[in-house]
């Protein structure tokens, strides 16, 4: 039967990880994932889920299975986080939202469920994207090609050309938004920016699917999710992926949620029915533990409050390994600009590396970071970053 089943190569992102955890080298460093530590090297227990996870064990429940579509009060809460709590789209019943298996489980639902309405749909994902949107559409049955996006000269986004390759996108392309902190380059279109995206996705009659992994890693939670809600005045159906892996470092629960705005709410309780068969043939119904945190966090003022407070540290730990990195690089011989890596946001930095480059870094220094140049800032710390910095240096022979 498996005779013929060739080997897959390793994951570029998740791979990186098994790579990193055989590798005796006792000063390795794993930038290849985006996960947060703290500055101890550590992945953190959020103090606001730490005392979710109290409250929780205070009044054990049994685990019965959820609804298809999720835990009610998540699904409302994550709701009102995505698209703002007096948003007329939740008034008026126009939004569908699923508790999901993190961010990827939201795309995933989400790209079943289109290749059922729009199968002949192609997919545009950025030029560069998340490793994981080309083979997830891809796997999902859709035809999957890129927009402009990173200008490496520029160092920023190749705006002109992303907004050409909109607009010559057929009618009912499916493209792929990063909401804020775009992953892997960090870096995010201005307000001005998205509005003339919008203007194309309206005119040109595309479905846009914002995915928002990130939220609270650029500005904060009300300032990321901007363009939600400019999508939300503007366009009258479209996706939103969200993801709490990162911002409640609820990695391993997967938690994440799927909301699709519908014309009506007659059509969002028709679009409601479809996906929960999509949910249903996957894998069912989702699991409890995770979503009831994040609900007990966000439906408690104190704690929601502590967790606010808990992202703007590890937002702004980031921007400081950022600086730090910058200053390490110019301590270590680089003499070449590398003050993008402080106008970049969220959790990466795409260092412009080569491939080489980075396969370097690996086998050389045990610093881990994507083929692609991408290393993950939120994993530096004033421990690694020095050692960081020099093999880098190492590598860039300035
Ligand atoms: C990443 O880009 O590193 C994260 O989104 C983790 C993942 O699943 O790839």
């Amino acid at each position: 039967l498996f005779s013929a089943v060739q080997p897959a190569p390793p994951d570029a992102i998740l791979g990186l990880t098994e790579q990193f955890r055989a590798d005796p080298n006792p000063r390795k460093v794993n930038l290849g994932v985006g996960v947060y530590q703290n500055e101890q090297g550590v992945l953190p227990l959020l103090r606001s889920v730490a005392a979710a996870e109290r409250k929780l064990a205070a009044q054990p429940q049994a685990k019965g299975y959820l609804a298809i579509d999720g835990l009610p009060t998540y699904d409302a809460d994550v709701k009102e986080l995505v698209f703002g709590a007096g948003s007329p789209l939740l008034a008026d019943g126009r939004v569908v939202t699923v508790q999901a298996l993190g961010g990827t489980g939201a795309l995933k639902i989400g790209a079943d469920f289109l290749r059922q309405v729009s199968p002949d749909a192609r997919v545009l994902i950025s030029n560069p994207s998340w490793e994981n949107h080309q083979a997830l559409f891809t796997r999902a049955g859709f035809t999957v090609a890129k927009y402009r996006y990173y200008d490496a000269e520029a160092k920023g986004v190749d705006v002109a050309g992303m907004l050409a390759d909109l607009d010559a996108a057929a009618p009912g392309t499916i493209v792929v938004l990063h909401a804020c902190c775009h992953n892997p380059t960090g870096y995010d279109l201005t307000p001005e920016q998205w509005q003339r995206v919008i203007d194309v996705v309206v005119e040109r009659d595309l479905t846009a699917f914002l995915d928002m992994a990130y939220q609270g890693f650029s500005a904060g939670i009300e300032e990321d999710g901007a363009v939600v809600r400019a999508f939300a005045e503007r366009v009258p159906s479209f996706f939103v992926s969200t993801s709490f892996s990162k911002s409640f470092s609820l990695y391993g629960e997967r938690v994440g949620g799927l909301s699709i705005v519908c014309a009506d709410a007659d059509e969002a309780a028709r679009v409601l029915s479809q996906v929960k068969i999509v949910i249903r043939t996957n894998y069912s119904n989702p699991p409890t533990h995770g979503a009831a945190l994040v609900e007990t966090v966000l439906a408690d003022p104190e704690l929601r409050a502590d967790w606010v407070t808990e992202l703007g540290e590890m937002r702004d730990r980031i921007k400081a390994m950022r600086s730090a990195l910058v200053a390490g690089l110019a301590d270590a011989g680089v003499t070449r600009d590398m003050s993008y890596i402080t106008d970049q946001v969220g959790m990466f930095s795409f260092s412009g590396l080569t491939k080489e480059q980075m396969v370097r870094l690996r086998t050389e220094f045990g610093v881990y970071g994507t083929d692609t140049g991408r290393i993950c800032v939120a994993a530096l710390n004033e421990g690694n970053v020095g050692y960081v910095s020099a093999s880098i240096a190492a590598v860039l022979d300035d």
